[in-house]
């Protein structure tokens, strides 16, 4: 893939461009108007999309984008207007508008997509039927946000540029402290991150070679979690914000999951996210940033639940998802394990598998035989994999949509890995997993969405609580 900008009328470029989209630019086209510019994209010998814009001194007004039917949704057009967006910002253009049609539907939803905004109307401008005036803002400065993440037993800080590009992150885990326990202890875990808040922070400036002043905005997870481990990063966020005068902003921890996935490549809408995490299972479609409509939860235990019951009834150590997910993979699937919750609904059901796996390992030990743990594992990994793909397929179908992204400490599992991308590729998907280290819990993807809603105007006073539980809305 290639992209070109011209400037001026250069005949084979042209003659491609008028090939593949049936137009008639010429010569005169760049004479009678020369503004005009035009980005095509190239794949081989062949344009297959093509953005053109009329830059005339310190405005820049788009004219058309289009994208040839068989390469849509492969984020073209996201291609084209970042290369616009940067063109704006070398020559210090500060607003981009354009014109349309009030019933093009799929035009307006295109570029609300790309965050324009309806800024006032043209009464029938097309023909008496009324013309839509969309205007995006270019932010000339980068945002920086530092982000705290205590909901559990990690205690991280980290500090992400304009919600996509991870400068520094620092994550300290107290998973070899609550081993010992055989889970997370909610007093050990509320006290170590009041011994590591201060030291995490400044580690994280220091790594990102940064000061305070130079940070625009505090996100913290404020919930779900555990009450004693939030409150440590609230109190610490506030501090900063009270101290610096740093607007802050509070984060809902599975939005901050979700949002892992745009330090990986930006959101593309309409899609679906599965959130499978330690406390969440949930199928949630998004049709814009920040917009979250849940089509299904568990009704019981959540998944990364029920991977670390399965381990600790076999014998592995907290947390046991990573190794049971080993496991899976060294052995075969031997025993019958039913498929909880096999209905027509998004919803999901882990406590009857759960007990099942119990029940299993009791029976087989009173007869004084042995299990087969790996075969245990895989068999266990086999039900959770096939209910979690069938019914996320199952959602891309009914609401027709391209885009999956998957969410939450579960996200590192390699079964469900495996099988999501095969499946996408069969169905033409575009699917994406956040980077392993942001699987679990971390402060890069609670500064990821802080951007978001920092921009969207939600921040809060100090008078903000943490909460143990908290829907995603
Ligand atoms: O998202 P997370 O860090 O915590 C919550 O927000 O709940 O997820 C932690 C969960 C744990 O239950 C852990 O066992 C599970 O994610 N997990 C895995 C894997 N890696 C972590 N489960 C299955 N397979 C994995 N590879
Ligand atoms: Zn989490």
């Amino acid at each position: 893939m290639k992209v070109q900008l011209l400037t001026e009328y250069v005949n084979k470029n042209f003659n491609d461009l008028n090939k593949a989209f049936s137009l008639e630019i010429n010569d005169s086209s760049f004479k009678e108007n020369p503004f005009l510019r035009i980005y095509m994209i190239y794949e081989k010998e062949d344009v297959v999309a093509y953005l053109s814009f009329y830059h005339e001194y310190e405005k820049v007004e788009i004219e058309n984008i289009e994208v040839l039917e068989e390469y849509r949704k492969k984020g073209y057009g996201s291609i084209l207007m970042d290369e616009l967006i940067s063109f704006c910002k070398r020559e210090k253009i500060e607003n981009i508008t354009l014109e349309v049609n009030e019933l093009n539907d799929s035009a307006i939803r295109l570029y609300e997509k790309f965050d324009f905004k309806k800024v006032s109307i043209r009464k029938g401008y097309y023909d008496g039927i009324d013309g839509i005036l969309m205007e995006r803002k270019i932010a000339m400065k980068d945002t920086y946000i530092l982000g705290i993440e205590s909901s559990c037993d990690e205690t991280s800080v980290s500090i992400v540029k304009n919600g996509c590009e991870e400068i520094a992150t620092v994550v300290l885990s107290q998973i070899d402290i609550h081993k010992n326990y055989g889970g997370v202890v909610p007093e050990i875990a509320s006290r170590n991150h009041v011994k590591n808040i201060t030291m995490v922070i400044e580690e994280c400036l220091d790594k990102a070679n940064m000061s305070m002043d130079l940070i625009d905005a505090i996100a913290v997870t404020y919930g779900p979690g555990l009450i004693g481990s939030l409150l440590v990063g609230l109190e610490a966020a506030k501090t900063l914000s009270f101290v610096y005068q740093k607007p802050l902003v509070p984060v809902h921890h599975i939005m901050g999951h979700i949002y892992a996935n745009n330090l990986v490549k930006p959101l593309e809408f309409p899609l679906i996210c599965l959130v499978i995490s330690g406390g969440h299972t949930e199928l949630v479609l998004m049709d814009k940033h920040l917009s979250f409509k849940k089509l299904g939860s568990t009704l019981d235990d959540a998944v990364g639940e029920c991977y670390d019951k399965v381990a600790r009834v076999i014998g592995v150590s907290y947390p046991g998802g990573p190794v049971i997910d080993k496991m899976a993979h060294e052995g075969n699937n031997n025993y019958k394990l039913p498929i909880p919750l096999d209905d027509n609904s998004y919803n999901f059901s882990f406590s009857g598998l759960k007990s099942a796996v119990i029940n299993l390992v009791h029976n087989e030990e009173q007869r004084g035989n042995e299990i087969n743990k790996e075969d245990l594992a895989t068999s266990f990994q086999n039900v959770v994999v096939e209910t979690l793909t069938k019914k996320t397929m199952k959602a891309l179908k009914e609401y027709n949509v391209n885009n999956l992204i998957v969410a939450g400490g579960v996200a590192a599992n390699k079964g469900i890995r495996e099988e999501l991308t095969e499946l996408c590729e069969k169905n033409n998907i575009n699917l994406s997993f956040p980077e392993m280290k942001y699987c679990t819990d971390n402060a890069a993807m609670i500064a990821a969405v802080g951007y978001f809603l920092y921009k969207d105007g939600k921040t809060s006073t100090l008078e903000l609580n943490s909460k143990s539980t908290s829907e995603l809305k």
